[in-house]
């Protein structure tokens, strides 16, 4: 079988870059070696954790603001086997759409592992050992990532593990250690206090999700406490052991002091993802991996001149709409088009609640670059909205370039900052100044209002509610 290109890999990099090479006219097939497409983020990620965060949403809500709502339910109880029923199901309609949308488009699924012959051939091996030969005049690899173990405690898959097992899980944990304060450790350590297990974090640095900007991180440890969460940060764990019916985690504080020893039944281990190329044989056309990574250059493509690479298993942020927008890039760029990615903007978004949104420089980059710049910050407390929802944990804090006032960073901890994280995007796209936004018209009451006060303190210092 002849393709104009293949892809290797339907995660979102991947479909998304098939997707368009399709629109674009180009014969596109995609190997997969799963049973499913849609990759980590649809399969194992995003879409998995998403559904447990609104199922335990839910559930905290019945259980703590209904009455203070004025609603008299008797206790809610959880039926986790449900729970995760759902979102299993959920999973599926999302990875049933994505094979939908594949025929919609004309492009062939292979599956398999697949893996170079050379430059122009990829080899897909089936689960039942069965070899097909595919024919390519480009490659755009999408393999993604995995989860990093601990190095002196391997996943058994029981009592210690990954985000992968803490979405299928049999039973609610009574104690989850979970090593990690980033964005997995966060968002599955709140289903899981949320819907009645302890839950304990070890975190190694100072600050929980400590790549945003240090007020998120200073805040949401705040709440979490608050939520029940204990914290735990500048730890280094020393030992995690399995000893049958529980978990036994020892950690020390980095800057001396008395050490910790946890017990629990399940571990999370939350470090981090590294890429992942196992049996893509990129030795049969000299890609040496660097750190894990397929290196590349600004256009993406690889040192091999037909083959490029996208998503996790390159460089930059392992988000699912980085990869997209990668996807999307390289597929252009074969079509002949001047594609263009402004990494600076991609934003970040933690789905605990209050969520986590982030785009731009966060203060501590604006420090260390020497960049002359000033901060506005309004809190979630005196907004309307926030009151009218018993939401008023979290604040939005907009940094601005001190001489042109143009916004360099938006970091939002509050309701529904995943979703508002898209207009400090578009502002920072048409480089708007801090006074830009702050002059619009924000409807009342929303959380949005929020960010236009937020730009009025950056831009003159002149809130109006605060
Ligand atoms: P992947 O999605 O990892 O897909 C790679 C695919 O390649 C896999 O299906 C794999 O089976 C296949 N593959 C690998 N090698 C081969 C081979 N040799 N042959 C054939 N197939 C192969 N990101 C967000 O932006 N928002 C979120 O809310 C979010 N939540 C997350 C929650 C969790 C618990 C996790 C683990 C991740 C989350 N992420 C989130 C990150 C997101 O899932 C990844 O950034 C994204 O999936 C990367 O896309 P990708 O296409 O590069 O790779
Ligand atoms: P992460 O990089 O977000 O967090 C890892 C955390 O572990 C960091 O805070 C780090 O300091 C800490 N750490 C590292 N080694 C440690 C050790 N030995 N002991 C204690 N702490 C240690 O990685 P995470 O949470 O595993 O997620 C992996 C990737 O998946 C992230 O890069 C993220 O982009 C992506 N993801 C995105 C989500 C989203 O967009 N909402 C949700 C979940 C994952």
């Amino acid at each position: 079988m002849q393709y104009n290109v293949i892809v290797i890999g339907s995660g979102p990099g991947g479909y998304v870059a098939a997707i368009r090479c399709a629109q674009l006219g180009f014969k596109t097939a995609i190997v997969e070696k799963y049973d499913t497409l849609g990759g980590t983020c649809l399969n194992v990620g995003c879409i998995p954790s998403k559904a447990l965060l609104d199922s335990s949403e839910h559930f905290t809500n019945a259980k703590e603001h209904f009455a203070e709502h004025g609603i008299d339910i008797p206790a809610p109880k959880v039926n986790f086997t449900q729970m995760i029923k759902r979102k299993g199901d959920v999973v599926k309609s999302n990875v049933d759409g994505i094979a939908y949308l594949m025929k919609k488009n004309k492009i062939d699924v292979h599956k398999g592992v697949g893996s170079f012959v050379d430059k122009n051939t990829i080899k897909v091996t089936s689960k039942d050992g069965k070899e097909t030969t595919l024919t390519t005049e480009k490659v755009i690899i999408a393999t993604g990532s995995k989860p990093t173990p601990l190095p002196f405690a391997a996943f058994d898959k029981k009592r210690i593990i990954s985000s992968t097992e803490a979405l299928e899980l049999k039973e609610v944990p009574k104690h989850l250690i979970v090593i990690g304060g980033g964005v997995i450790g966060m968002e599955l350590g709140s289903v899981y206090a949320r819907i009645g297990s302890k839950v304990t974090v070890v975190e190694f640095l100072d600050s929980l999700i400590p790549t945003m900007d240090g007020t998120m991180g200073k805040e949401l440890a705040r709440v979490a406490k608050k939520q029940g969460i204990e914290v735990y940060l500048g730890h280094k764990v020393t030992a995690v052991e399995n000893t049958g019916s529980e978990v036994v985690v020892k950690a020390e504080p980095k800057n001396g002091g008395t050490a910790l020893e946890l017990k629990g039944d399940y571990c999370l281990v939350s470090i981090g993802r590294r890429p992942y190329t196992d049996g893509l044989g990129l030795d049969k056309i000299g890609i040496q991996t660097e750190k894990g990574q397929i290196p590349v250059d600004d256009h993406l493509k690889t040192k091999v001149d037909n083959v490029y690479a996208i998503g996790d298993v390159v460089r930059g942020a392992m988000l699912a709409h980085k990869a997209e927008e990668e996807g999307v890039y390289v597929a252009e760029q074969l079509a002949g088009q001047k594609p263009h990615v402004n990494y600076l903007l991609i934003p970040g978004v933690v789905y605990t609640w209050p969520e986590v949104a982030s785009v731009g420089y966060t203060e501590e980059q604006l420090k260390q670059s020497g960049r002359a710049y000033k901060t506005g910050s309004f809190p979630y407390k005196a907004l309307g909205r926030a009151r009218a929802s018993m939401d008023t944990d979290g604040l939005v804090k907009v940094l601005a370039d001190k001489q042109t006032d143009e916004i360099l960073g938006v970091h939002i901890i509050g309701a529904r900052a995943a979703d508002m994280i898209a207009a400090g995007v578009t502002a920072m796209e048409f480089r708007a100044s801090a006074e830009d936004v702050a002059r619009m018209s924000h409807a009342h009451p929303t959380y949005m209002e929020a960010v236009k006060e937020a730009c009025l303190a950056a831009s003159d210092n002149r809130a109006i509610h605060i």
